[in-house]
């Protein structure tokens, strides 16, 4: 049983949602994931002991939002490379963040990337609830 950490962002909980959703899909996997927000990832010792990762912001002013930019400075000092992958986040008009935290992963840290990011509206619209729960389905896939 492979063990999965996703790390949300959010500043209206949209896309925690997506988080909660991401390892649904995991769990239904049957793989063990587990959620945090942020602020909870202090070192990179928090980010190690994991066999995947799906690190999530929504984008702002067409940007990922804080929080997120310190997270990915932590995580570039906890040897994620071969590490599985995979990024999204909840976006009004133009979505930015999902895509930008997935080629930091896949350049940088090169790590196992699924094929796309994952970016919503919202969790609930457009068939999202599934979309996310098989988002994990295939980032356990490759743990
Ligand atoms: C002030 C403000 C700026 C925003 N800027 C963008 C943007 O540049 N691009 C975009 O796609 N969505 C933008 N949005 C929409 C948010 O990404 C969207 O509401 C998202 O669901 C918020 O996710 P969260 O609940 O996880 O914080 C903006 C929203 C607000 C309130």
């Amino acid at each position: 049983m492979g063990r999965f950490l996703v790390v949300c962002a959010s500043r209206t909980d949209q896309t925690r949602q997506i988080g909660d959703l991401i390892a649904e899909g995991i769990r239904m996997a049957g793989h063990e994931a587990v959620v945090k927000m942020v602020g909870d990832i202090k070192n990179e010792e928090s980010l190690k002991g994991y066999d995947g990762y799906a690190f999530g912001s929504p984008t702002y002013h067409g940007d990922m939002i804080q929080s997120m930019k310190q997270l990915l400075f932590i995580a570039e000092r906890a040897e994620l490379e071969n590490k599985a992958g995979a990024s999204f986040g909840a976006y009004g008009w133009s979505g930015e963040s999902a895509e930008r935290i997935f080629n930091t992963m896949s350049i940088i840290f090169k790590m196992k990337m699924v094929s796309s990011p994952l970016m919503l509206k919202a969790s609930w619209v457009q068939g999202g609830m599934r979309m996310a729960q098989d988002y994990g389905k295939e980032l356990a896939s490759l743990g």
